[in-house]
């Protein structure tokens, strides 16, 4: 079958997950290999990156392999390389731009090194009709918490980020709070469905009144002490008097359906706001914490509500994912925007 140019050929490292993806059109996804490390971190309750890297050595030609042949294309028939070469773990990061600079190099093909945080964006758009320009654009993952005006796939102003946690730090911690294990996001989601949303009172952070920025250590520790109690004593003396193991299982559901209520709240709270500023029709959701049930469903109605056609990616291109990398290369690729074997791996994102 004929597919829709260019061809491109993703690559993903750069935090726990090596991925590789073929992309055809900036859409069309032949192939999408993801490698979780969630075994390798769970002991430790959160990413080391030095197994991380070394760890990201081991997958990524086996994945790689994997992702050109369920793709069912060979790489003479590919057009570019894309790496997500920034912001992520740096010694992660490299394992990714490494392999892709030798293989651009070795097959001839031009390199285009892509911000993951602008891949998650172009997730919403994989395997689905084109959007309308401007749009929205909310990326909430491990790291970020932005919302962003996307005037086209090349041009995205940055609106308001976190002024401290990412959300999905926010649901890390706020599980280990609760006891629930790591990745946490997902456990927290899962429970918090059991339990009552009005049973704690927890704070929404909403900065000032014009504010699009996100903060979440607040809520965090609003429910630690909620969970544990106020410290006692001082400085390095000072201890919490209980744990989430006195509490029942409907009990940590409660406090799990309460705290994602008011994380969910200042999400949707946020969009509103940058609504009401930017009159667009298409909303771009991306980010690990896109796949929280609570936040579609919240978003589903917001969008009904505000005439938003709403882009929120399938389960497989919420998490860390090579295809959004190779999705989002395809526009850079029309422009003529490549990257030569200099291309570095840097630790921030440029939009975000
Ligand atoms: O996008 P991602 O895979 O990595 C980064 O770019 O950071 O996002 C990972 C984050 C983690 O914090 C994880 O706990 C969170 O996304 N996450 C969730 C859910 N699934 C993943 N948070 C809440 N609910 C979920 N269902
Ligand atoms: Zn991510």
């Amino acid at each position: 079958m004929a597919h829709q140019p260019p061809l491109i050929l993703g690559l993903e490292s750069s935090c726990d997950e090596t991925a590789a993806a073929v992309v055809a059109g900036g859409t069309q996804v032949l192939s999408n290999v993801i490698a979780t490390q969630h075994d390798l971190h769970a002991r430790y309750a959160g990413v080391v990156p030095e197994i991380a890297s070394r760890a990201h050595l081991e997958r990524l030609i086996p994945v790689l392999r994997e992702a050109l042949q369920e793709s069912g294309i060979t790489e003479s028939d590919l057009q570019a390389i894309a790496v997500g070469h920034r912001p992520g773990l740096i010694g992660s990061l490299l394992v990714g731009v490494s392999a892709a600079k030798a293989l651009a190099w070795s097959w001839s093909l031009p390199l285009i090194g892509i911000d993951h945080v602008q891949a998650h964006i172009h997730a919403g758009l994989l395997e689905a009709p084109p959007v309308e320009y401007p749009a929205l654009g909310l990326v909430v993952s491990g790291g970020h918490s932005s919302l962003f005006l996307v005037q086209s796939p090349l041009e995205i102003t940055l609106l308001g980020k976190t002024i401290d946690d990412a959300i999905g730090e926010a649901y890390d911690k706020a599980a280990t709070i609760l006891n629930l294990g790591y990745p946490g996001g997902p456990k927290l989601d899962a429970i918090a469905q059991q339990g009552d949303a009005s049973a704690h009172e927890l704070p929404v952070s909403l900065l000032d009144s014009q504010s699009l920025n996100f903060s979440f250590s607040g809520l965090k520790t609003a429910l630690l002490y909620a969970v544990c109690g106020q410290p006692i004593g001082r400085g390095s003396d000072a201890r919490l008097p209980r744990n989430a193991e006195q509490l029942s299982s409907q009990q940590i559901a409660d406090f799990a359906a309460s705290f994602q209520l008011a994380a969910i709240r200042a999400i949707t709270i946020k969009l509103n706001r940058a609504l009401d500023h930017n009159p667009v029709s298409t909303l771009l959701v991306g980010g690990g914490v896109s796949a929280n049930s609570r936040l579609r469903r919240d978003l589903v109605e917001l969008a009904e509500h505000r005439h938003l056609d709403l882009r929120l990616p399938a389960m497989d291109f919420c998490l860390d994912n090579a295809a959004m990398i190779a999705g989002a290369a395809a526009p850079r690729f029309e422009a003529g925007l490549f990257d030569d074997l200099t291309l570095s791996a840097a630790p921030q994102s440029a939009i975000s």
